[in-house]
């Protein structure tokens, strides 16, 4: 079985522990479709009414478009490509920030405009007019890709401008502004979400290569039970995860 494949089953199986009632066909939406590569259709197809994909990437999800026979699989689909969920394109916060940096700002003006940022995203909506329209709102591993990632390339090009200490007190800027996207993010997936609906994400925050996933595994399968399972995770993410944040979300 291919990757995808597997990817795919584990998947399926979150949806379908997800969804209480299968006799009723809701509509869902997947955000960070992509390529549609984790996603089995045929399944999500007999669960649903109608399903919306969207992404940043609408390039992605033509191909997927042509490679998949959506129409045979699902009653009805929708596609939403080209919006970007962390709104940071109707600010224009790229462009504004890297002209800050190629006019050699100073760290207090960059993080001064950071705090903007967050400030003018909040302002800012997408998808009002699809609110309290889904029974099942799907993020597909887009947390990890949604900002922080390009936010560091960006500023990787103009470190050496920076004193050690400017490049902390950046980064911390950098973190303020990633946790304001991934909570206006969250409140996105809530608007959308139709009362008694459901949220599921799943997102990447190790990365593990073949030796280190053995040991992980090894571990797991010698420890007890599921809190102290639960317990071991969360150190070994803190210790050698993406930089991470628990939210107590509340609806
Ligand atoms: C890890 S991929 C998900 C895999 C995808 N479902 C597939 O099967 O190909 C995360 C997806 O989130 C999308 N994404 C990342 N940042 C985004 C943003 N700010 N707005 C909208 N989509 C975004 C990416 O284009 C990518 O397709």
């Amino acid at each position: 079985m291919g990757s995808w494949a597997q990817h795919r089953e584990e998947i399926s199986g979150f949806i379908g522990k997800t969804i209480a009632n299968t006799s009723e066909l809701g509509n869902a939406i997947v955000l960070g479709a992509g390529n549609c590569d984790d996603l089995d259709f045929a399944f999500l197809g007999s669960l649903f009414e109608s399903i919306t994909l969207s992404d940043i990437d609408g390039q992605a999800m033509d191909e997927a478009v042509m490679r998949i026979d959506f129409l045979n699989l699902c009653r009805e689909i929708h596609m939403i490509p080209n919006l970007v969920f962390s709104k940071l394109d109707l600010i224009y916060f790229y462009d504004r920030l890297e002209k800050m940096f190629i006019q050699r700002a100073s760290a207090n003006e960059i993080n001064l405009f950071l705090s903007l940022a967050a400030k003018e995203i909040r302002a800012k909506d997408v998808l009002s007019h699809l609110k309290r329209s889904f029974s099942m709102v799907i993020s597909s591993a887009v947390y990890s890709q949604i900002f922080y990632i390009h936010v560091l390339s960006l500023f990787a090009k103009f470190t050496d401008r920076y004193s050690e200490n400017e490049v902390r007190y950046l980064m911390r800027g950098f973190l303020y502004l990633r946790d304001e996207v991934i909570k206006n993010y969250n409140d996105l997936m809530i608007s959308l979400t139709k009362e008694n609906g459901k949220i599921l994400v799943w997102t990447d925050i190790l990365q593990t290569d073949v030796e280190m996933n053995r040991e992980i595994i090894e571990n797991l399968y010698s420890i007890n039970t599921d809190q102290d399972r639960w317990t071991y995770l969360r150190e070994l993410v803190t210790m050698k995860g993406r930089e991470l944040r628990f939210w107590d979300y509340r609806i």
